[in-house]
């Protein structure tokens, strides 16, 4: 059984909600590819008028992070059935951004990946090396601890549901991004160590990403690599050029 391609907009921390309706509506016609699932991650405010905007098409519409708790004295936070309730299907967790700058670690998205498929929402789970680690050849052991902590005591029927998003943090927003052998090499390590931890069925059905300055001329040959299958896209899915991304194979 092929795969189905996951394509991912990360809208980061863009666009007001009345913007993000625009751009959903100008997104809307370009982004239909009947091979493809089409994800919007949005900020929270526009969580709500994002899911309604896109009623009716291909686009599911994602979080860009969640607690790990129920509810309760956590300011500022959202909980997983806030984002339930509204018609939210996917959640970012354990973005490079979040850990640098929000003090994310493996411990806390694993706890997040968790919640989320308590609640029934897809985890995009992120995993990435520095430059500093690549240049250390680290690059492989580094993604395979991540990935290890984030799917701790995750069963197999929800680790087959899970995206992981490999994203080499020198290529995000910096226009570097990875060549399709550094990209390819990095998901297949990911794909077996998802082997190691559960079984080659498991691998087979769990979807890679790769993430760092995907453009419309660097996706096609990106994703027609074997472990490839998609991708999580930050500043060109603001653009026009995300539908071109979208149809990367037409
Ligand atoms: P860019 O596509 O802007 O490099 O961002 C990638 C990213 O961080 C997506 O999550």
């Amino acid at each position: 059984m092929a795969r189905r391609k996951i394509i991912a907009g990360n809208w980061k921390m863009n666009k007001t909600p009345s913007e993000a309706i625009k751009l959903i509506e100008e997104l809307k016609p370009l982004v239909n590819n009947e091979e493809v699932d089409v994800v919007f991650c949005v900020p929270a405010v526009s969580l709500t008028k994002a899911v309604e905007a896109v009623e009716g098409s291909n686009i599911a519409i994602g979080a860009e992070n969640m607690f790990y708790e129920e509810s309760g004295a956590y300011t500022g936070e959202i909980a997983p059935n806030m984002l339930t309730d509204i018609g939210v299907k996917y959640v970012i967790i354990g973005h490079s951004e979040r850990r640098e700058y929000f003090a994310e670690t493996d411990e806390t998205v694993n706890k997040k990946v968790h919640k989320a498929f308590e609640h029934g929402i897809t985890p995009i789970i992120c995993c990435g090396e520095s430059l500093k680690q690549r240049e250390q050849g680290i690059t492989i052991d580094w993604i395979r601890q991540q990935i290890k902590i984030a799917f701790l005591n995750i069963n197999s029927d929800q680790a087959k549901k899970a995206v992981i998003a490999y994203e080499p943090i020198w290529a995000i927003g910096t226009g570097k991004v990875a060549t399709t052998e550094q990209a390819q090499e990095v998901c297949a390590a990911i794909r077996a160590c998802i082997a190691e931890l559960y079984d080659t069925k498991t691998a087979q059905e769990i979807r890679i990403q790769y993430g760092g300055s995907v453009s419309a001329s660097s996706a096609p040959d990106l994703f027609a690599q074997p472990d490839i299958d998609g991708g999580l896209v930050g500043g060109a899915s603001l653009k026009p050029d995300f539908g071109k991304i979208v149809n990367y194979n037409k």
